[in-house]
């Protein structure tokens, strides 16, 4: 059987991805803080859906928790934006195939003086070495934020094909929606 798969921020916009890989067949191993979020989806998928409170901002605590369940995972999507170098080469470092790494819009501000219209997604950094992917999340054309069934399936599509993605547009700049 193939080790699980680490989803980290199974209860928020990666829910629906949780519920997808697990009618897939897989066994996910679920990250959010809340533990009573993750047993009430862990009620709903069953024991392919194993529960993992734990705060991401500290990465001891999270590598303690992780490395109790499994020893490494197959794959990973993350949505961490705001963590660490520490905590990403954690990650990196118990996944041994693919991860996805999705990134916020924020990533994608234009610099100071920079042409505003212009946008080239191979220019932004992955935060981790290959097959680390980028799911950098823009806006719909629309002017509105992606729902989460539009990011979960945006982010299993990436682990399937392993290629860095931008979900809607990040250009120009002004249309944004307010958060
Ligand atoms: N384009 C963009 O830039 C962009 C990006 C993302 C979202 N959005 C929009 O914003 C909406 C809400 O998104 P959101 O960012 O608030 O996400 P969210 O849907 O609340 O999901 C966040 C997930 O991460 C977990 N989490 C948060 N902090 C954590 C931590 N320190 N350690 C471990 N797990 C943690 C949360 O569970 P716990 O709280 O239990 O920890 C939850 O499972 C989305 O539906 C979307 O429309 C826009």
């Amino acid at each position: 059987m193939p080790a699980p798969v680490l989803v980290l921020g199974a209860t928020g916009i990666l829910r629906p991805a949780v519920v997808r890989l697990v009618e897939d067949g897989r066994t996910v191993v679920g990250v959010a803080r809340s533990a009573p979020e993750l047993a009430e989806l862990a009620a709903v998928l069953g024991p392919r859906l194993i529960p993992a409170a734990a705060d991401y901002l500290d990465t001891q605590g999270l590598l303690r928790t992780l490395t109790a369940i499994v020893a490494s995972f197959s794959a990973a999507v993350v949505y961490a934006p705001v963590a660490d170098d520490e905590t990403l080469a954690v990650l990196r470092l118990l996944t041994d195939g693919p991860v996805v790494d999705l990134l916020v819009s924020e990533y994608a501000q234009p610099a100071p003086g920079a042409d505003p219209a212009a946008f080239c997604l191979s220019e932004l950094p992955a935060r981790q070495a290959a097959p680390w992917r980028s799911l950098l999340l823009g806006w719909t054309s629309e002017g509105r934020w992606h729902t989460p069934e539009e990011i979960s399936a945006a982010a299993v599509e990436v682990l399937a094909t392993g290629q860095d993605t931008l979900l809607g547009v990040v250009r120009p700049w002004s249309t944004r929606p307010a958060s």
